[in-house]
């Protein structure tokens, strides 16, 4: 959808703000931007060849060389959920158990409606808000374990718009 393909994009454009200087920064960039959406879409491959002035068959081949990079998306709802130092420090146990026990599944495994994905990632990036959530790229800082059915009633609502 090109609203999608305008928000990944921009978001993909503000995390290589950090890494487009730094030599051989392409596989901490893709890293970030998998912690962002939970795999790295085909719209921020564009962005990332485009700012980093790097091929997009040289992106491709190091997203298919490490199996750790997804080029699909495991749910339509991607919650990426840190637990790196600091948010780990501030309650991020709680948040994913929170998470966990609002959809029923554990991290790492996709909702029955294939609607919702919940992945731990180390550090995004922004540890001044922790404990800190990325949902499809929008991010929530200072996240209790309470806010977890409210964010996900706010995507569920998201995509019962877009007749997902
Ligand atoms: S440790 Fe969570 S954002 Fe840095």
């Amino acid at each position: 959808m090109a609203e999608d393909k305008a928000k990944i994009q921009e978001e993909t454009r503000k995390i290589l703000v950090k890494w487009k200087t730094k030599r051989g920064a392409l596989i901490m960039a893709l890293h970030e931007i998998q912690g962002a959406f939970g795999y790295v879409p085909w719209d921020a491959m564009e962005v990332v060849a485009e700012e980093m002035k790097i091929p997009m068959a040289q992106i491709y081949s190091v997203l298919t060389f490490y199996n750790h990079f997804k080029l699909k998306a495991p749910g339509k709802v991607v919650i990426s959920i840190c637990d790196g130092t600091a948010c780990h420090i501030k309650g991020g146990q709680s948040v994913i158990e929170a998470f966990e026990k609002e959809l029923g599944v554990k991290a790492g495994v996709t909702t029955d409606d294939g609607l919702f994905y919940i992945q731990i990632v180390r550090c995004l990036g922004c540890c001044g808000l922790a404990p800190v959530v990325v949902v499809n790229g929008k991010t929530y800082g200072r996240v209790t374990p309470l806010d977890a059915p409210k964010i996900v009633k706010e995507w569920r609502d998201e995509m019962a718009k877009k007749g997902e």
